[in-house]
């Protein structure tokens, strides 16, 4: 496995690559890697030729008073992880290659990138596109790959993808979860003994409305209420949205029809934590 830092280099990997008919199969994190991640390149490495692996925590994605300094990091430990599953390629450039002073370029996806986790994080979907336009220019992948954890970043990158022309595919995978039903994330690590606990609450209201909807609960008002009364009974949660949506375009629904997605994001204590369900009517 090798390890790329310069942008330079990459375009050359990716060049040969090319020439030689090889399709890439691109995984960007922004490290810190769990299961999760790994089901990403693990998914990819079944598929292509060459597996590239992305990781920078990427600052143009977190607001001013996010977590971008706490983000936890550990280059050594993601590389062991990611050569274990056969990563060919970890590519980690340095902040001020990506961004160098004069930068001015930023991509925003209308609509969809201001509802949910962008009206609370207004910025954030603009540094994820951009970031991600900048990696498929530089990577060239074939295939990129994507956790259904982040719903509305698959839906972003998605649309971007329609709307520029890119020669890339998405391929959206599934969310890896703990034994206890917690989604994977590298956040986890910042939750306290207590703070794990209490954010399972995420995963039981989104079972507690799926056990609704298969008892043909269908009032969606109702359905959102007890999501939010139930993480209304854990003291150290704190709700940011609870939405229920068409999980392809992301407009809200009036009933519940097709492929519906509940959507929430809950801080437990200093921590946001995203998680969602698809259910099919
Ligand atoms: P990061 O949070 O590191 O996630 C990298 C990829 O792993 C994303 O596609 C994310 O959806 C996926 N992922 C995270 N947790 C998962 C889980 N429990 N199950 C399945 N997939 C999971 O998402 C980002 O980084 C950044 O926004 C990035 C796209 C790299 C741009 O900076």
């Amino acid at each position: 496995m090798l390890l790329i830092n310069s942008i330079y280099m990459m375009n050359i990997a990716t060049m040969e690559a090319k020439n030689e008919g090889k399709s890439i199969g691109f995984v960007p994190t922004m490290g810190y890697l769990h299961k999760g991640h790994i089901s990403l390149i693990e998914k990819a490495r079944s598929e292509n030729d060459l597996v590239v692996v992305s990781i920078f925590v990427n600052p143009t994605q977190f607001g001013p008073k996010e977590d971008y300094e706490q983000y936890p990091r550990n280059l050594n430990r993601d590389m062991g992880m990611a050569k274990s599953v056969g990563a060919d390629i970890i590519f980690c450039p340095e902040v001020s290659d990506m961004y160098p002073q004069n930068f001015k370029t930023t991509i925003h996806i209308k609509g969809i990138s201001e509802k949910l986790c962008g009206s609370s994080r207004p910025k954030h979907f603009d540094g994820v596109a951009t970031v991600v336009n900048k990696f498929f220019n530089i990577v060239k992948p074939t295939r990129a790959y994507f956790g259904r954890k982040d719903a509305q970043q698959v839906a972003i990158i998605e649309q971007m993808v329609k709307d520029l022309h890119m020669d890339v595919d998405i391929i959206p995978c599934p969310i890896i979860r703990d034994e206890d039903g917690l989604a994977l994330s590298s956040r986890n690590v910042l939750l306290n003994k207590d703070e794990r606990i209490a954010a399972l609450v995420l995963n039981r209201s989104l079972n507690h409305a799926k056990a609704l909807m298969k008892e043909k609960e269908i009032n969606i008002v109702k359905i959102k209420k007890e999501i939010l009364e139930m993480i209304a009974q854990e003291p150290l949660a704190i709700v940011d949205y609870v939405e229920i949506l068409d999980s392809k375009s992301l407009n809200e629904i009036k009933e519940l029809r097709g492929s519906i997605l509940i959507a929430l994001a809950v801080k437990i204590g200093e921590t946001r934590l995203i998680d969602n369900i698809v259910l099919e009517e």
